[in-house]
């Protein structure tokens, strides 16, 4: 891999891992308006959807937004990604997602309403730990097989970028995909599927 290229995907973790402390920040914003609230009015807005704006996320750029108290991801995948992804079948525990949890709609090989973009609670299916996005291809530690993914650094789980679990690891589901609709072509509601289901 050349050095061009290893400091692309550096400066593209970067860039996420910024973004995410300002989406992290935004959602705090909102913790002394529900601290005024009645405790009923309170636990509403906490359950209420979140919105996201991708309308700026680039590609192979992930960001974080708390929904629920959880950290949901949201991921631009490129053609490639999506290519990769289609041919995995082989190495994963339920790559079909037959026993695992998201909306009708996203049971499809990419996991997802729109191709190119993932969303997912960033939970470990095992035992709660945050996966680690590993977007690089072959990385050392990881192997010649990665084409990126998650990984989990507590029990060593790993996730393909659809986040399903690879066999022969401690997790024993994909990670979960939350209810979710676009309200615009670039604005998303987590926790909301517009009664699709
Ligand atoms: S919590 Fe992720 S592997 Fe155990």
């Amino acid at each position: 891999m050349s050095e061009q290229v290893v400091d692309k995907r550096r400066r593209l973790f970067l860039t996420a891992a910024a973004t995410a402390v300002t989406g992290v920040g935004a959602a705090y914003v909102a913790v002394p308006f529900l601290a005024s609230m009645n405790p009923s009015a309170r636990a509403k807005a906490a359950g209420a959807p979140v919105e996201a704006d991708i309308a700026k996320l680039e590609l192979g750029q992930l960001i974080r937004v708390e929904w629920r108290g959880k950290p949901v991801w949201i991921l631009k995948r490129s053609e490639q990604v999506l290519q990769d992804i289609a041919e995995m079948s082989g190495q994963l525990r339920d790559p079909e997602s037959n026993e695992s949890e998201q909306p009708e709609l996203c049971k499809n090989v990419n996991r997802s309403l729109k191709p190119e973009v993932f969303l997912a609670v960033g939970i470990c299916t095992h035992l709660g730990c945050s996966p680690t996005f590993r977007p690089e291809v072959a990385p050392e530690d990881l192997g010649p097989d990665w084409k990126g993914g998650f990984f989990c650094p507590c029990h060593g789980s790993a996730f393909d970028l659809a986040g399903r679990v690879f066999a022969g690891v401690p997790a024993p589901l994909n990670l979960v995909i939350p209810p979710h609709e676009y309200i615009t072509d670039s604005r998303i509601l987590i926790g909301s599927d517009g009664g699709r289901g």
